[in-house]
């Protein structure tokens, strides 16, 4: 039996259009590797594997580019890709579920006469961030070595490990007993199928006893902390040793340190408002904090990563998989884009910024936080 599916075989059955296989075949998504006996491009079982986990990925509202990422990833196989999907389909019919039972309760209430208070109407809807923006993270975030290895250098000797908001692992040691806490459904699923265990929760409340872990670290993470106090006395309380990557947003130092910030994206002010001091942080885990220079070609596309490379801020790849360009909006964003791209096209940008292109690192506010 030919076990080779025609194009309008492959749409009726998925309940796709032609055209979108079309389309998927023109941007290298999915293309017919096979022939019918009458000549006909095909798709063979291996194509059809993969159409079917595009299109898990697509119903969970996931990027064509996102995707293509995904797909491509040679260490997931079907069976983890199957997982993931199961796992993130799982948690959005529960999302669901659990709006659903939301607004029979307001339903409910109204009928009654009582009134919601807006807390409560929105409290429905309060997703977390990177169950938003986390499907497009793994396209630029991996481990940078330097960086790495200032992390692991800082845990000393401990053997048991707790990674607070650790996302997809990227600084996870490999050579220790991890246990990650993660509270983001989407960035749990997008972990590789051999990454430590990890655990469903948030910095604020650490379902662990005293004491449990040689040393906890947290990388990239505490800003997006409801209370960041709170989560690294948490840390304090399960961990002898704590390690943080974090930012030092005191003063206005930030707004000249870095040209992004300064020329093209002053909304970044808005997102330091509620920020606690360094100082406070430091001594939440009573420690000290020292600098983290960004090398100029750092590995891990985060805010800062790209201070020698300024067209990589162009890329949307490059800017949706940090949480500040989502945060700031997208008016500020196009704005900021727009100014950066003329300036490099008239060469402003080298004129202002030129002295940068013999660097090799440069200070922009990362600290580590050591206990
Ligand atoms: C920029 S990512 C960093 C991920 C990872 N640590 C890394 O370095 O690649 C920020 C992570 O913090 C997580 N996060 C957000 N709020 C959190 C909270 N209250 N407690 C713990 N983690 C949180 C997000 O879900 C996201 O995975």
């Amino acid at each position: 039996m030919d076990e080779h599916l025609t194009v309008g075989r492959v749409a009726e059955l998925a309940g796709v259009t032609v055209r979108t296989l079309h389309h998927y075949d023109e941007i290298g998504l999915l293309t017919p590797s096979a022939r019918t006996a009458a000549g006909h491009r095909a798709y063979a079982p291996a194509d059809v594997r993969r159409l079917r986990e595009v299109l898990g990925y697509r119903r969970l509202g996931f990027g064509l580019r996102q995707i293509a990422d995904l797909v491509d990833d040679p260490a997931t196989d079907p069976v983890a890709h199957l997982c993931r999907l199961r796992g993130l389909l799982t948690d959005q019919r529960d999302r669901a579920a659990a709006l659903v039972a939301a607004i029979d309760r307001e339903l409910q209430a109204r009928a009654l006469g009582i009134a919601t208070t807006p807390e409560e109407q929105l409290r429905v809807f309060g997703g977390r961030l990177y169950d938003t923006i986390g499907s497009a993270y793994p396209a630029t975030r991996r481990t940078d070595s330097r960086i790495a290895a200032r992390i692991w250098a800082a845990l000393g000797d401990a053997r048991t490990v707790l990674n607070v908001g650790a996302g997809t692992g990227s600084y996870e040691p490999g050579d220790r007993a991890v246990t990650a806490v993660e509270p983001s459904a989407v960035m749990r699923a997008l972990r590789p199928a051999d990454a430590a265990p990890c655990v469903a929760a948030a910095a604020g409340d650490l379902p662990f006893a005293d004491g449990s872990f040689d040393a906890a670290m947290a990388v990239s993470t505490v800003h997006h902390w409801p209370d960041p106090v709170a989560g690294l006395r948490e840390m304090r309380r399960v961990a002898r040793r704590v390690v943080v990557f974090t930012y030092d947003a005191d003063g206005t130092g930030w707004r000249e340190r870095f040209w992004l910030t300064r020329d093209y994206l002053p909304e970044f002010a808005g997102l330091l408002v509620d920020w606690p001091p360094l100082g406070e942080l430091t001594a939440a885990i009573g420690g000290r904090a020292e600098p983290v220079d960004v090398p100029w070609d750092c590995a891990d596309g985060l805010f800062e990563a790209y201070w020698r490379r300024p067209e990589a801020y162009l890329d949307e790849r490059v800017r949706r998989a940090v949480s500040v360009w989502t945060r700031v909006g997208p008016q500020a964003e196009r704005r900021a884009v727009g100014m950066l791209r003329e300036d490099l096209a008239s060469g402003r940008w080298t004129q202002r910024n030129g002295d940068l292109l013999g660097r090799d690192t440069a200070e922009l506010g990362l600290r580590l936080l050591v206990a």
